[in-house]
């Protein structure tokens, strides 16, 4: 009888103690890199853990990472990831909240170049657009619109889960769970998916892999799933946000009430005996943390140390490196032959992936020379500008580490955890990188922190 009375006791204590822990403890959180990725985490956590402390370790002194603006003569233009699609419900949903407008791009004149010459180019027109693209295309663009509105279809699932708070242990069983043929995608190479569904072959080596290396700068050897998210980044009614993208950071990073520290990279992660963890700036300790997020790409061109570990959670494989793309913004004249095009794009590796006239996001003042955006594989020289400009009064170059290179098929994609309660967010990228995915993946990573902290 005692015997029994004291069970009982320890039982509703033990329950009682479970219960006060889970709800009046503070759980520390550190994450590392402050663009869209890393402070959605941020943004997430504070929705679902309002008692979690929470530090966002940002290198630079800027928050947005791959999302920046840069000032121009006067107004700004978007030099990282500038167009979101319509069905990203997260970015739609943010800006929406945090009253951000949206912006759209003003009709392009489009033309497509194989080394060097125009082999198609719209009209201003939209019926002879029409006119020009069913002579050269047939009804291609019909066939390929239907693929990516299935593909959308089954990827929006994604939200309806994580409003539920499922949460997934890699991207792999992610993107299975919207749908096994989501997962399948990443098995097989974007060129031969294409031929199987009978689209024709100059339709695919010209307009797709325009649209893939416009996108992310690489032919149609990478794997399905990205090339398909890169076709439906050429649908219509894309949007940016008005005054900057890396508004969204900032915002998320400001309603999460998450302690910001700028100029602050994180060198190395340590492990201690409980299971925390040390983080430093070089020899600078930088405090102890329950949960760690890495919201930076893990490329070997940057290693971070990590010590304590029983063995490496994360060794930089040489499969897994990030594709460079240079961006140089030049605002000037183009001599006759650019002129009145204002995206072309070229369909085979070339030294320049696309020119594109760009429009400020920040206009604070008459635009005095229009402003040119190219993307190439290196920096261009002075010969190959000199071949584009006949003027040119401003060129700024923004080298970026940009996207993965997607040649391995399938993708290694690395799993969220990377060790116990040390979560990676960027292993999403290697399906896709795109804002929508880093905000997919900041959810999916606190709705993990979230179900850890509450079974405590
Ligand atoms: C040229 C270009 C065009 C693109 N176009 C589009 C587009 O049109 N649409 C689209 O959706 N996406 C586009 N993208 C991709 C998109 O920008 C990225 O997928 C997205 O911004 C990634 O966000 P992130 O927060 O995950 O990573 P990042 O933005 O890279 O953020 C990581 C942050 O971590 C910081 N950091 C790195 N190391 C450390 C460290 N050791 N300690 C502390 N901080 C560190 C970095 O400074 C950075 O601020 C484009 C990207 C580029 C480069
Ligand atoms: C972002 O833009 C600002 C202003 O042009 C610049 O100082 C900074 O270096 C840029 N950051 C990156 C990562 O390009
Ligand atoms: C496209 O336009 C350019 C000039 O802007 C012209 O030189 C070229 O011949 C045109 N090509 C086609 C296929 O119409
Ligand atoms: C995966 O895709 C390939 C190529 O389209 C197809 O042949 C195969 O049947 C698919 N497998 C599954 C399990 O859906």
């Amino acid at each position: 009888m005692r015997f029994k009375i004291w069970l009982i006791c320890i039982l509703l204590s033990v329950t009682y103690l479970g219960l006060t822990f889970a709800g009046k403890t503070t759980p520390k959180i550190g994450i590392i890199g402050g663009g869209i990725g890393g402070a959605s985490v941020a943004y997430f956590i504070h929705e679902l853990l309002p008692n979690a402390r929470v530090d966002i370790f940002e290198k630079t002194g800027l928050l947005g990472g791959r999302l920046n603006v840069s000032m121009i003569l006067g107004n700004g233009y978007e030099t990282g990831g500038s167009i979101i699609h319509p069905k990203n419900k997260y970015a739609v949903d943010l800006a929406n909240k945090f009253g951000l407008e949206p912006r759209s791009p003003t009709g392009e004149a489009l033309s497509i170049t194989k080394d060097g010459e125009f082999i198609f180019n719209t009209s201003k027109w939209t019926i002879i657009t029409i006119i020009k693209t069913l002579a050269r295309y047939g009804l291609n663009f019909n066939y390929l619109e239907a693929t990516i509105s299935g593909f959308i279809e089954k990827f929006s699932r994604i939200y309806d889960f994580q409003k539920d708070g499922k949460t997934f242990r890699t991207t792999e069983e992610m993107l299975e769970a919207m749908d096994p043929m989501l997962l399948n995608l990443t098995k097989y190479e974007f060129k031969g998916i294409l031929q199987e569904q009978g689209l024709s072959e100059n339709f695919i080596e010209e307009m797709i892999q325009a649209i893939t290396f416009v996108n992310y700068g690489q032919d149609l050897s990478i794997h399905s799933f990205v090339g398909s998210v890169a076709a439906a980044g050429a649908a219509s009614s894309l949007w940016s946000v008005n005054k900057g993208n890396k508004q969204i950071p900032e915002k998320l990073a400001e309603d999460s009430k998450a302690k910001v520290h700028l100029n602050t990279g994180v060198t190395e992660i340590q492990r201690l005996s409980d299971g925390t963890f040390l983080l430093f700036n070089g020899k600078r300790e930088l405090g102890v943390f329950d949960h760690i997020v890495l919201a930076i790409p893990l490329d070997a061109s940057e290693k971070l140390t990590f010590t304590g570990f029983t063995s490496p959670p994360y060794d930089y494989p040489a499969s897994r490196k990030y594709h460079r793309t240079v961006a140089t913004l030049v605002a000037g004249w183009t001599n006759d032959k650019y002129k009145f095009r204002s995206s072309i794009i070229s369909c085979v590796p070339n030294w320049y992936n696309s020119i594109s006239l760009i429009h400020p996001t920040i206009l604070l003042v008459a635009e005095k020379y229009p402003v040119y955006k190219i993307f190439s594989p290196k920096p261009l020289t002075e010969k190959q500008l000199d071949s584009i400009f006949e003027e040119r009064h401003h060129v700024e170059v923004h080298d970026w580490l940009a996207y993965p290179e997607y040649n391995a098929i399938p993708p290694k994609i690395p799993n969220f955890i990377l060790a116990p309660r040390l979560f990676y967010l960027n292993a999403i990228e290697w399906a896709a990188s795109a804002m929508e995915m880093s905000l997919i993946s900041g959810k999916n990573i606190a709705l993990l922190i979230a179900q850890e902290q509450n079974e405590i």
